[in-house]
């Protein structure tokens, strides 16, 4: 007798700043809930040992409501899925513990996640609405506040970053850079509305020299607190501006790298993912280049792109499928190798 009993998998997601649990049945997304910890704010960043304790917290009621939302109990599970990396040790500790746990309390299969990987799963979340996949192989452009990378995606198991920053992340840049503006924390969502007002051709920042498909975001971040500085006394008239031309020079270097490398490998799709890909500009910027270069641009509702675990689970369960397990072994890695 084949097993037709659907696959249901929980994902659980606990790298940064947000706590978040999401359940697949067979593929589908049934729910998808996410806790994101206020308490960091008021420190203009995240703050580690604040990230764990509030993990802590909500790990059993985000689970508890993914669960619930999904109109299933724990017997329901298949497998659990968590994220083992990269992020903050004690996150990552939270999840992975919790995850240990409820996998062999319940004696199901345990799936490890690469978080970064995951971000590419976007793409690919299946949740009833309708929007057109990328088809295989694309280019992922997965850029957060932890990890920019050109991912070559051939299927859901086979990538190949051939591309990715030498430093700071994009998102940090923008982060960076709207602290030096005095904006609030996160300010990647600050400087994208504050540059909707500026002129981004007024003010050019230097364009970071990095061979092949690696990128470099320190040099503008320098160049921009430079530039600050020096229109300090004018500051708040030109912040707009200012706002503009970060967020120019950060987009310039990213799809600069990015038409290249589509180009060279003859990639007719493109994809973008993570924090960042909610940046308006950038959203509008890749829709021109992939119409003027003839590419099919993908991107995924803002609430896949922030870290989330329907990623997680979508991961989770590409694995599963695959015989791909965790032992009761595994521990988290918070640095990719
Ligand atoms: O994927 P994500 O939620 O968390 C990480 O894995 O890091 O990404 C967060 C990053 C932050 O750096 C945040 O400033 C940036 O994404 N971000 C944006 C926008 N929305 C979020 N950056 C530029 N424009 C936005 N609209
Ligand atoms: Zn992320």
């Amino acid at each position: 007798m084949p097993n037709t009993a659907p696959i249901v998998i929980l994902g659980i997601e606990s790298s940064c700043d947000e706590t978040a649990a999401a359940v697949l049945v067979d593929g589908f997304l049934r729910s998808n809930v996410v806790a994101s910890q206020e308490v960091h704010r008021q420190w203009g960043g995240v703050v580690p040992e604040l990230a764990g304790r509030a993990h802590q917290e909500n790990i059993v009621p985000v689970v508890g409501r993914a669960l619930a939302g999904a109109g299933l109990t724990p017997a329901d599970l298949t497998a659990v899925a968590f994220t083992q990396g990269p992020g903050l040790i004690g996150a990552l500790l939270v999840g992975a513990c919790f995850a240990r746990s409820l996998a062999q309390a319940l004696d199901v299969r345990l799936v490890a996640v690469d978080h970064v990987r995951a971000h590419v799963m976007a793409h690919l979340i299946v949740d009833g609405t309708e929007r057109e996949r990328p088809p295989f192989p694309f280019l992922n452009i997965t850029v957060s506040g932890g990890h920019t990378q050109l991912v070559l995606v051939r299927s859901p198991l086979e990538m190949e970053v051939l591309g990715s920053t030498l430093d700071d992340a994009a998102g940090e840049a923008f982060d960076k850079g709207a602290k030096v503006l005095g904006l609030p924390y996160p300010g990647g969502p600050e400087v994208d509305r504050l540059a909707r007002t500026g002129d981004g051709t007024r003010y050019r920042l230097p364009v970071p020299a990095v061979e092949g498909y690696d990128m470099s975001f320190s040099g503008i971040k320098t160049a921009f607190a430079n530039l600050v500085r020096s229109r300090k006394d004018t500051l708040e008239q030109e912040r707009a501006d200012l706002a503009a031309a970060l967020q120019e020079a950060i987009l310039d270097h990213l799809l600069a790298k990015t038409r290249r490398l589509m180009r060279e490998a003859g990639l007719k799709a493109v994809g973008v993912a993570g924090g960042v890909a909610a940046n308006t500009r950038l959203r509008e910027r890749l829709q021109a280049l992939g119409a003027a270069e003839g590419w099919s641009v993908h991107i995924p509702p803002t609430a896949y792109c922030t870290d989330n675990a329907a990623m997680i689970a979508m991961a989770g369960h590409h694995l599963h499928q695959a015989g791909i397990w965790a032992g009761q072994d595994v521990v988290p890695v918070p640095r990719i190798a």
